[in-house]
């Protein structure tokens, strides 16, 4: 079939809108016709060229929500009608990683979704005859798409499209570091670096996991706002004082849980160093530039600091992207407030210039 798609041809240059082909399902895929899709730092860091791995031309887009159109055979777990998000982090629940609960990197398709293509080592896209990769296994700046069964996650067909589509990357990383990795203890003191989609998303997860205090550090004051209406208590702007703010608030000890979602290593170290000494739990969700390290004075690991991190915040997508989706239709979850901005698909490039400006928190573009 023919379908419209944002793609991108040469790094560094602006996502061309086009008619390509896609092709049915095989075994084991589904075709989803795609009805929304956020758009996250990772498109428009693949776009810039920046990524060593990224590649081009490809489908970028991966916080995609749609209606299952098509289904390959033997695909038990959607049927077509059904709304689902697309999952970059797919979930195959059999092997060794999906069987634990101490992960949710799947290694059923790993190393041909990285290479942009799907587990039989081809791809659906196409033009003219030529194949385009897809991108994070996903490539849903496209008004559809086709993705292994494991990596789509049925919810509600209830919840409206164009706001869940944000837990299929930026709210449920966010939301997760605080649920999935950190565990965090009702009664509990957490501090959060960083107030983007991920930062506001941890915010929200430690509120919903029943933090009192939760501490949020941004350098912007229209977005330490949003975290004080997500359930930040105590809010600062940013900056080389983070450490001995955290630790006045907190009697000196430091905070229970941190969680850094700036993907700046020298907001990593802070995140670290105003843990609470004995069992403060730092959680990574930002991703650093290419070569960077985090930079830890030994000591406070041994006086019982620890790090920890995560992708797509430890969440396994099947079982646990339904169960937040239910959590917004029952109201105890605000996404609504993330979405700042609609585009069509042909506003993508807009899109990645909002993002670039900071103007908002996430634009969702819709098909
Ligand atoms: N682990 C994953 O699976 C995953 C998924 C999505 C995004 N990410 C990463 O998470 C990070 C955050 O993503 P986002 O979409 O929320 O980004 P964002 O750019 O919207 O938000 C980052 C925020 O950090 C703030 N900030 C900058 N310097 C700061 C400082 N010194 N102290 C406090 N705050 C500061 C900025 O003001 C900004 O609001 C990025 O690094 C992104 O690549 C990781
Ligand atoms: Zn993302
Ligand atoms: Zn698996």
């Amino acid at each position: 079939m023919k379908i419209r798609a944002a793609v991108l041809e040469e790094f560094g240059q602006p996502l061309v809108v086009q008619e390509i082909d896609l092709a049915g399902p095989r075994p084991g895929e589904v075709l989803v016709r795609l009805e929304a899709c956020g758009v996250c730092h990772t498109d428009l860091y693949t776009a810039s060229g920046a990524d060593p791995s990224g590649y081009a031309p490809t489908v970028l887009g991966h916080e995609g929500a749609g209606i299952v159109e098509a289904i390959g055979e033997g695909v038990e777990s959607v049927r077509p009608g059904d709304r689902v998000l697309t999952l970059f982090s797919p979930q195959c629940r059999e092997c060794l990683h999906c069987r634990s609960d101490r992960t949710n990197l799947c290694l059923a398709i790993r190393e041909q979704q990285n290479l942009g293509f799907l587990p039989d080592g081809t791809t659906r896209l196409s033009r003219d005859g030529e194949p385009i990769r897809h991108f994070m296994g996903t490539s849903a700046f496209a008004e559809a798409t086709v993705l292994p069964e494991i990596a789509v996650a049925k919810v509600d067909p209830a919840a409206p499209p164009d706001v869940v589509c944000t837990l299929a990357c930026g709210a449920t990383t966010g939301i997760g570091a605080a649920l999935y990795v950190a565990h965090v203890e009702p009664g509990s003191t957490c501090a959060v670096f960083g107030a983007g989609l991920v930062g506001l998303g941890a915010v929200a997860g430690c509120k919903l996991a029943g933090a009192e205090r939760i501490i949020c550090f941004d350098m912007s004051e229209e977005r330490l706002a949003m975290a004080r209406a997500q359930g930040a208590t105590d809010t600062f702007v940013g900056g080389a004082g983070a450490v001995d703010q955290v630790l006045e608030l907190t009697g000196g000890f430091g905070a229970d849980y941190t969680f850094e979602a700036t993907g700046n290593v020298k907001v990593m170290r802070q995140a670290v160093e105003c843990a609470r000494m004995g069992w403060g739990l730092c959680t990574v969700a930002g991703v650093a530039g290419k070569g960077e390290t985090l930079d830890v004075v030994p000591r406070y690991l041994i006086t019982g600091r620890r790090i920890a991190g995560a992708s797509f915040g430890g969440a396994k997508g099947r079982d646990r992207v339904p169960e937040l989706a239910r959590l917004y239709l029952d109201g105890k979850l605000d996404l609504e407030s993330f979405i700042t901005h609609h585009r069509p698909l042909d506003g993508v490039n807009d899109a990645f210039e909002l993002m670039e400006r900071q103007d908002g928190i996430r634009t969702v573009l819709t098909f």
